[in-house]
């Protein structure tokens, strides 16, 4: 039986260099209504820019996207430095493990 549930909610994230000052908006829809913009000062832009795989996007959680961006060039220096801070993590013990 496939999901069925309602659309709970709708948003765009659109890329317009002309537009938008950083090349990139949100905007929510609500209703019928024409969507509106997320003004900049909103916690989307900061988390999708310092976390996000590729211009404000979160390629990384798509199966076949990060590959591509890789080859490509295209992953953001945050993502990263992201990584390269989590990949200095590995083989890091424990402090004072056993009481
Ligand atoms: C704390 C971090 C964080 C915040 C804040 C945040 N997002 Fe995201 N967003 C994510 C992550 C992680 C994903 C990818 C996971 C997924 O696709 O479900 C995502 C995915 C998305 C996507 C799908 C496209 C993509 O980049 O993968 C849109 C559109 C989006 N977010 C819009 C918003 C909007 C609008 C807001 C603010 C109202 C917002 N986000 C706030 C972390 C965040």
């Amino acid at each position: 039986m496939p999901d069925r549930r309602p659309l709970d909610d709708v948003g765009a994230h659109v890329k317009d260099s002309r537009r938008f000052p950083g090349g990139r908006a949100f905007f929510a829809f609500d209703d019928a209504s024409p969507a509106t913009v997320i003004p900049k000062e909103a916690s989307c832009y900061s988390c999708h820019r310092d976390h996000a795989a590729v211009d404000t996007a979160f390629v990384q959680f798509y199966p076949a996207l990060p590959e591509i961006a890789k080859r490509s060039g295209t992953l953001s220096a945050a993502y990263l430095k992201n990584e390269a801070a989590a990949a200095g993590l590995v083989g890091v013990s424990a402090p004072n493990a056993t009481p």
